[in-house]
């Protein structure tokens, strides 16, 4: 018996498309089954002025397949340098739709981040004032916090503070992993939301080191026990509101992965919707996967829905393939391990 589910087409709400020959290759992975997608500032130098968005912005839209009616939604990555006044031109203008606060030395080039929270409580309270949510790589960077416990201690030592103190600021904890990230979030008001990747609800620790390590399951925030998985299943599937998709497909070549020093990232940009329709399917929540995936963010972002729909067909087993090329190197799609069923038809 076929199984037909036809949703408005999704966004993603956290995307890392890169720049130059990187961003030619990947952007088509999502612009297939997305409309929209927040785009990650953290290039190399980082996206931190409105100037630096436009020529980004222009950049992405000058990879665009043909044909294509994507929408980049950019987003600028906070310093301790940050000028208030160009972040909120750059919103008020409608080129940005966020800004990201990586902690410096969190992930990837985060070097640029914030180290002193006290240095942008200016820029915060301008933020919360004009409406400007605020995404947080939840994860403190102390030598001396063990990795599996950096995200609650992030909750407890930094972002607590900061929305006690700027109580109106709209904050999107971004990635969670933990059922504490998924608790803050519960128990918070209508100014605070999560989002959810692909590849936390299908590893957990174990994928990562157990029969050999696994370098294409190392991302960042890095995956925590099964209890932890269960807690972001149960809430990507609950039809909560405040829970939504974002992808985190982080391309990384393979060079950079299997290394001794291996990069952090899933890429999970190409077979992303087809692995969700089968964890709702197991959750028995396919009735969920169109909030989590096209409606609850637009709703936080203040955006409109999407009018074009996305159908998917369940049939027989589909190959993705293992790897895209690219001209520089090849990129290790994410592999849930299991066969995927879901075809997907825009
Ligand atoms: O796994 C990750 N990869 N986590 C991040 O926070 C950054 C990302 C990247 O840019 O590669
Ligand atoms: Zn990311």
């Amino acid at each position: 018996m076929s199984q037909i589910l036809t949703i408005r087409t999704p966004d993603d709400w956290h995307l890392h498309l890169r720049d130059g020959a990187m961003l030619r290759a990947v952007l088509p992975e999502t612009t297939r089954h997305f409309a929209r997608a927040i785009i990650m500032p953290n290039l190399v130098p980082p996206v931190i002025t409105g100037a630096d968005a436009r020529a980004y912005q222009g950049r992405i839209m000058d990879a665009l397949p043909e044909n294509s009616n994507f929408t980049p939604l950019m987003t600028l990555y906070l310093t301790e340098d940050t000028d208030a006044d160009d972040l909120a031109a750059a919103h008020k203008s409608g080129l940005i739709h966020a800004v990201k606060l990586y902690p410096a030395g969190a992930t990837t080039n985060s070097a640029s981040g914030v180290a002193d929270f006290d240095k942008v409580r200016g820029v915060l309270d301008r933020m919360a004032e004009i409406g400007c949510p605020l995404l947080v790589h939840g994860e403190v960077t102390d030598a001396d916090i063990d990795i599996f416990d950096r995200e609650a201690v992030f909750i407890d030592r930094v972002l607590d503070p900061i929305r006690r103190t700027t109580p109106d600021l709209r904050v999107v904890m971004e990635h969670i992993t933990t059922s504490q990230g998924v608790d803050y979030v519960r128990g918070a008001g209508k100014n605070l939301a999560a989002t959810i990747t692909t590849h936390h609800l299908i590893i957990n620790r174990n994928h990562i080191l157990v029969g050999g390590i696994k370098p294409h399951y190392y991302c960042l925030p890095v995956a925590k026990r099964e209890s932890h998985r269960l807690a972001l299943r149960a809430a990507a599937t609950s039809g909560d509101a405040r829970f939504f998709l974002g992808t985190d497909s982080a391309p990384h070549t393979d060079a950079g992965k299997l290394s001794a020093c291996g990069c952090a990232g899933c890429f999970t940009a190409t077979n992303t919707m087809s692995i969700l329709a089968q964890v709702f399917e197991d959750e028995q929540a396919l009735n969920t996967l169109e909030g989590f995936t096209s409606l609850n963010g637009p709703a936080f972002y203040g955006l409109p829905v999407n009018e074009t729909t996305l159908t998917l067909t369940k049939g027989t087993a589909i190959d993705y393939g293992e790897k895209i090329i690219t001209e520089e190197g090849e990129v290790t799609l994410f592999d849930p391990g299991f066969s995927l069923h879901w075809h997907v038809t825009p």
